[in-house]
């Protein structure tokens, strides 16, 4: 068996625990050093390929690739960065193998969201028809938990245990001022198209009363009356109300609430603001004091009360991906395959890429309350184990302690370079 090099990027948002992902993938490569060579990271994700810009992950220590474990951020750069569909750009293409050949990459490792694995397809088409060998593994990353197949997608596990663990102890704030000042407090949470997020605050309502008393998902057109109504009745009964919204809540036209103009290079708006929005609307319909917060990067960064079932199942992508390609596998996923909720039992599974390149994965209508504004049981049932169990970083001076690798660019081959239009 002839031993080649891989080459492994970070795509998208990144997340509290794609970096143990890195972690479970670069350890794995490194006992199999009989098959695979050097591992390469693209600095700045694909970015790196195009630029011929890699990282020699080979020269880190085995202690500084265990600290990626606990370490949030993307620890290579990460790039929201589309490539065109094969015919459209083949320069695009052309460059990616051009790059490869000259670095002997045998191994492709994409690891990302929706968008990525439909990258990390193109590129297995790509290899087949340049007739460049180049085994293809799409690994899974996104705190929108919207993936099809795989049951949940690393990184989720993570937002959504830090949402519910911030609106839980919000809660318990309001609750105190509700006499004599806040009584609405509004809690905005990532989800373009799922609510999956916005679901995981509701783990944190165990009795009657407790917070948060309303969700807004997505999935749900927003009827402004009724949430208002809503908020009204709730703050009657309990004194306070406490809201968890998704970014992506939309009118009845289908507008985004928070929509701005900004675009990414999917062409995808930039969302953000629909908390005060919300809270604009409480403030002039029902004259009630309120407070906001856009947990925004936070709740994707929140390594420091990382779920330890998310941490082990991003470690555990990680180590599949080399593992289904060193078995021959080409153009898959590792999945997460759910074998029972109570007690909760995991295993790898593997899907094509071609069934989960673009596919979202929404919020399914039973695991929204019938009148639109909570989880249920079945719900609840499916989110608890995602944030099931801590796995705290090391603090030093009160702090926690993370890794910053060395990143040492590996010698570049070609005389050519590559202008990328971002
Ligand atoms: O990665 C997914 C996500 O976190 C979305 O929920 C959010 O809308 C988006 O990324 C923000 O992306 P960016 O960091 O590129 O602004």
């Amino acid at each position: 068996m002839t031993k080649r090099n891989a080459f492994y990027a970070q795509s998208g948002g990144v997340t509290a625990v794609i970096n143990a992902t890195a972690c479970g993938l670069i350890e794995t490569a490194r006992r199999h050093r009989d098959r695979i060579g050097k591992v390469y990271a693209g600095r700045n994700g694909i970015l790196g390929a195009l630029r011929e810009e890699l990282i020699d992950t080979g020269k880190e220590s085995p202690a500084a690739i265990r600290a990626l474990r606990h370490t949030p951020g993307g620890a290579f750069g990460s790039a929201r960065y589309k490539l065109k569909g094969l015919e459209e750009s083949r320069p695009e293409y052309q460059r990616l193998i051009e790059v490869f050949r000259a670095h002997d990459i045998g191994y492709f490792f994409y690891n990302g969201g929706n968008d990525s694995q439909d990258t990390a397809y193109k590129l297995s088409q790509l290899g087949e028809k340049m007739g460049y060998p180049l085994t293809c593994i799409g690994i899974p990353k996104t705190v929108d938990n919207d993936l099809p197949i795989t049951d949940t997608c690393p990184g989720f596990g993570s937002a959504a245990k830090y949402v519910a663990v911030s609106i839980r102890e919000a809660g318990y704030d309001v609750a105190s001022m509700a006499e004599t000042s806040t009584r609405v407090f509004i809690l905005e949470v990532m989800g373009r198209h799922a609510g999956w997020i916005a679901a995981a605050t509701g783990l944190a309502s165990a009795a009657a009363g407790d917070a948060p008393h309303i969700i807004l998902f997505p999935e749900i057109v927003f009827d402004e009356a009724a949430f208002l109504a809503r908020v009204n009745k709730t703050v009657m009964q309990y004194g306070h109300c406490v809201i968890a919204v998704s970014e992506g809540i939309k009118h009845p036209d289908g507008r985004f609430l928070s929509e701005s103009a900004a675009r990414d290079a999917f062409g995808h708006a930039q969302l953000g603001g629909v908390a005060p929005h919300l809270a604009q609307l409480i403030k002039d319909r029902l004259d009630l004091k309120h407070h906001w917060a856009v947990a925004d990067y936070l709740q994707r960064a929140a390594r420091h009360i990382a779920s330890k079932t998310d941490v082990e199942q991003a470690y555990a992508v990680g180590k599949a991906a080399v593992e289904l390609a060193l078995q021959g596998h080409n153009a898959v996923m590792p999945t997460i395959v759910r074998k029972s909720d109570r007690p909760y039992r995991w295993t790898i599974g593997v899907a094509p890429l071609a069934k989960v390149a673009n596919v979202e994965k929404k919020m399914p209508r039973h695991f929204i309350s019938r009148d639109g504004f909570h989880i249920t049981a079945a719900c609840r049932r499916y989110l608890q184990p995602l944030i099931a169990g801590e796995d705290y970083p090391p603090f030093t001076n009160g702090l926690p302690h993370y890794v910053r690798l060395k990143n040492l660019a590996v010698a570049k081959k070609l005389k050519t370079t590559f202008d990328v239009k971002k």
